[in-house]
């Protein structure tokens, strides 16, 4: 098993440390632009294998050669935003990026299962389905499991009880538009709404659509790491381990919820072929006009890239 990182920055080398003290593969390799950076990292992250108990080989490199026939590629690279801009605001800067990932990844990868990261996100995964002409069940995005992580995390806190004890979905773009769902937000198998005020779930709700941007705001020169890291390595648990374990991710609807040619959140079964289905959940006109709505402006954006 061989897994590509690709961008060694911020998100790129927390997932490889994550990935590799996770032990799930024989080889993982950190691929970056700047000549040094990945070589640095994962030498210095292949030297804490011997403390960590890990066996995976961690490799750094500029070439796309020493990627080749890479099991699963993670795609980090390109800009993340400062403080007052939207992930939109990446998508000129970061489309040539991905672009010319995804061009490598199918000449050195062409079985890969690709887990974009890169933002806008939703868009960012159908430049790369575009590019790399691979089939939707093995091009998909990470979002909905930070997204996700963020409003459990919230209502934890609001409440004082365990994370643990708290499953929740939110659909839709990686974006202000996202849609977080109380009524399919439990706490010990609750439904949030019958334990919470309306009041509360709308703050905790905004809070969830502001995360990624509260972080910007603290950090000032980039954007957050750990849970987006966490997420990723949580997505490719479920693919290496085959576990089919339902998690929220964007991927490529041909007709789901009434939606085509776009990628959105929604909850998926991850397997060892990728994608292995879709969950349609039940939902109400108002959740399903917000996602629409949702899917939209992901379309919006996608209408700006040319191939
Ligand atoms: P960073 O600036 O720390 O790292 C980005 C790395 O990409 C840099 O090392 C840079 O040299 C590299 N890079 C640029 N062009 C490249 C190319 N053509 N080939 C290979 N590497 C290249 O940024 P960070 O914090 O790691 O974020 C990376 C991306 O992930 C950003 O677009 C960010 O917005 C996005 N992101 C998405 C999340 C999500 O939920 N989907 C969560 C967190 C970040
Ligand atoms: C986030 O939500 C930057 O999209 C990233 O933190």
């Amino acid at each position: 098993m061989k897994i590509t990182v690709i961008g060694a920055g911020n998100v790129g080398a927390t997932t490889a440390c994550k990935l590799a003290e996770k032990d799930f593969a024989n080889e993982l390799v950190l691929l970056d632009i700047v000549e040094g950076i990945p070589q640095g990292k994962a030498l210095d992250l292949w030297e804490s294998a011997p403390i960590e108990g890990f066996d995976t080989r961690c490799f750094g490199t500029n070439s796309y050669e020493e990627t080749a026939d890479s099991d699963i590629v993670v795609v980090t690279a390109g800009l993340p935003r400062k403080p007052g801009m939207s992930r939109d605001d990446l998508l000129d800067a970061n489309t040539k990026i991905v672009k010319s990932v995804a061009e490598n990844i199918k000449q050195q990868c062409p079985e890969a299962i690709v887990i974009v990261v890169s933002n806008p996100l939703d868009v960012m995964t159908y430049a790369t389905l575009k590019v790399t002409g691979f089939s939707p069940e093995r091009v998909f995005g990470m979002a909905g499991i930070l997204d996700t992580a963020r409003f459990r995390s919230f209502i934890a806190l609001e409440l004082g009880v365990s994370v643990r004890d708290i499953s929740a979905m939110v659909l839709g773009g990686h974006g202000d538009s996202m849609v977080p769902l109380p009524r399919y937000t439990t706490v010990a198998g609750v439904p949030l709404p019958e334990i919470m005020n309306q009041e509360t779930i709308d703050r905790l709700i905004q809070r969830t659509r502001d995360g990624g941007a509260e972080i910007v705001k603290h950090l000032k020169t980039g954007s957050a790491y750990y849970a987006p890291a966490a997420a990723v390595a949580e997505m490719v648990e479920s693919v290496i381990k085959n576990k089919n374990r339902v998690l929220p991710c964007a991927c490529y609807l041909p007709g789901q919820y009434g939606l085509e040619d776009v990628y959105v959140g929604v909850p998926a079964m991850l397997g060892s072929r990728g994608v292995v289905e879709i969950v349609e959940l039940d939902l109400t006109a108002e959740e399903k006009a917000a996602l629409h709505k949702s899917a939209q402006d992901v379309k919006a954006n996608i209408a700006k890239l040319s191939f």
